[in-house]
């Protein structure tokens, strides 16, 4: 099979391919930077500017399935002007895809995209799968819509449409878990508000893995990507710390000073997310990772 990767250059795609080129897949990925066309071995770089309009064609051609990962980082500060460019970078990527799809001879039979996990309402113990039909009201929220929904259009081609709804991604490489540990390590480690809040998160080997089934299988819809065991921010911190061999004393940091630093981004670490795996598992998949202590030791081993 060939897969063209957008986004192929960031933490979850560089895994990505090197997944798909270990089982003697073709990667063709596209990239905002030229100089990045020449950076993943093993595949095919072509440049696009999703601002501009402008793709590079020829990345299509014997393409079967495209994965959809680029998008701006969530974790700057959200500025106005900044909160258009989260949006704009995963929607107006998608049209410009769609728009190559509709207007040139290709034989692609489905897309999988990277989806949020905001969409779904804040819970502690509620726990909610992907058939649910509520859905919170806050700025990621609305990102997560506009971006499924850049996405939903394939179908119209006649695309199988298949959208990860991603949880915290754990990889020692960049992410959250070393924002997370970095204080920890420094001995300023403290859990975030109460610590109750849900952290929905999941090992990037599986979450690799998930993209690698969804693509061999033509998966179609709507897809938790989160391990089946959520954890709360304290348990999560604690493990960290555990794992990290440190110790964690201070106390507990408020939200508002949180903030007061972030300004809205805060929401990112109070923002509570319980969510089910179970559709995967279903599905035929087997998590790797589903203690959060064994995932951060083979992490940090
Ligand atoms: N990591 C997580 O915990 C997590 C959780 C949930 C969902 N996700 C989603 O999964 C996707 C991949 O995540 P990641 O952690 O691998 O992200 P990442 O490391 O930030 O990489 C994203 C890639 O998107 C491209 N990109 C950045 N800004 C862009 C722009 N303005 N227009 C077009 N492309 C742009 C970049 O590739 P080039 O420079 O080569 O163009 C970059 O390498 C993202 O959409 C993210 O929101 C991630």
């Amino acid at each position: 099979m060939r897969v063209l990767i957008t986004g192929a250059t960031g933490l979850i795609g560089k895994e990505l391919v090197k997944l798909f080129l270990k089982n003697k897949h073709s990667v063709h990925y596209l990239t905002t930077s030229k100089s990045k066309t020449e950076e993943l071995p093993g595949s095919t770089g072509f440049y696009w500017n999703p601002q501009q309009g402008k793709i590079d064609e020829s990345c299509i051609y014997g393409v079967d399935v495209i994965i959809h990962l680029a998008g701006a980082s969530i974790a700057k500060r959200w500025t106005p002007a900044y909160k258009q460019e989260i949006i704009e970078s995963r929607t107006l990527s998608a049209e410009l895809l769609y728009n190559l799809i509709r207007k040139t001879p290709h034989q692609v039979k489905q897309i999988i995209s990277a989806s949020g996990t905001a969409i779904y309402p804040e819970s502690f113990d509620k726990v909610y799968t992907e058939d649910t039909t509520e859905t919170e009201d806050s700025f990621l929220s609305q990102v997560v819509k506009k971006w499924e929904e850049s996405i939903n259009r394939f179908h119209v081609l006649g695309l199988k449409v298949c959208k990860l709804r991603t949880g915290l991604v754990l990889s020692k490489d960049g992410g959250a878990l070393p924002v997370m540990a970095k204080p920890i390590i420094l001995g300023m480690g403290a859990v975030m508000g109460s610590g109750r809040q849900m952290q929905s998160w999941i090992h990037i080997d599986d979450l690799v893995r998930l993209y690698y089934r969804a693509a061999e299988q033509q998966w179609e819809g709507v897809y938790n990507a989160v391990s089946p065991q959520v954890v709360s921010n304290a348990v999560m911190t604690k493990s960290i710390a555990k794992v990290l061999k440190k110790p964690l004393f201070l106390p507990n940091v408020p939200e508002f000073v949180m903030k007061l630093v972030l300004g809205e981004m805060a929401y990112l670490l109070f923002s509570s997310k319980n969510l089910s795996a179970e559709k995967a598992m279903a599905d035929g998949f087997q998590f790797r990772f589903t203690n959060i202590d064994e995932a951060l030791r083979d992490l940090y081993s």
